[in-house]
């Protein structure tokens, strides 16, 4: 059986890394949330003062990218790979809406950009890989043999989220949510660096109506064609 690379990208909380898992899972692939490698450097920005409401020291980030070292690690008990920044497990920490609200603006810098691609396409080198995110299909792995692009109405992608985070015992208003959804569309399709849009050779899949179970079989047989 090939090894083959499987690149998921589309809007923010289209559920592309939940199906994400269940076909890495399935197929004996790794997973690769390149979101939480972006989200990671937005944390460690927060935590040293480059960032917050009123301010952001771009500068200062780029200048201290060198003292980040991002990885994952395999947790049995959840069944993916959390992340780690710096050595410390921040899989929880990277999820809030606090985060979300400043994640799309690092992401716009292309020295940020540039050193997590090189380790994106670093970690999927050898192929048996499905890695979803913003320009996997574009940027960091142009050769993909399965594209994937995943869309879904803006309020749908707010209630689950929403939900998400009311799960994790957030307190957030469905609106705020909304806001962050459509704020981050709007800043990852119109940044210069590496625009969220979708590959020429990506298939879409608008996931509004399609339960979890529907995504997963119409991606593995997709994959499957591949194979
Ligand atoms: O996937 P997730 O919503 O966790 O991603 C968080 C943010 O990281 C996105 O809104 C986007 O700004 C950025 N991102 C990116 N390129 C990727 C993955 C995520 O710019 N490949």
């Amino acid at each position: 059986m090939k090894n083959i690379t499987i690149a998921i990208d589309g809007f923010s909380s289209t559920g592309k890394s939940t199906v994400a898992k269940q076909i890495a899972k399935h197929l004996g692939y790794v997973y690769v949330d390149s979101g939480a490698m972006y989200r990671a450097v937005t944390f460690y920005a927060m935590q040293h003062g480059f960032i917050n409401n009123n301010h952001f020291d771009v500068e200062g980030l780029v200048a201290s990218l060198k003292a980040i070292t991002i990885s994952f690690k395999f947790n049995k008990d959840v069944g993916f790979a959390e992340v780690y920044l710096n050595g410390t497990n921040i899989e929880n920490d990277i999820r809030t809406l606090e985060v979300s609200s400043f994640v799309s603006k690092v992401a716009e810098i292309s020295e940020v950009r540039q050193k997590l691609v090189e380790q994106q396409q670093q970690l999927g080198k050898n192929g048996g890989v499905v890695m979803d995110g913003r320009d996997i299909g574009t940027v960091v792995f142009p050769d993909a043999e399965l594209k994937l692009f995943m869309t879904a109405s803006a309020e749908t992608r707010a209630e689950r989220r929403y939900a998400e985070l009311i799960e994790r015992g957030e307190t957030v208003t469905y609106e705020a949510v909304l806001k962050n959804v459509q704020e981050r569309d709007y800043t990852d399709s119109n940044r210069e660096d590496s625009p969220l849009t979708k590959a020429k050779d990506a298939i879409q899949i608008d996931n509004s109506n399609m339960s979890l179970q529907e995504q997963f079989n119409n991606i593995l047989q997709l994959a499957k064609r591949t194979l």
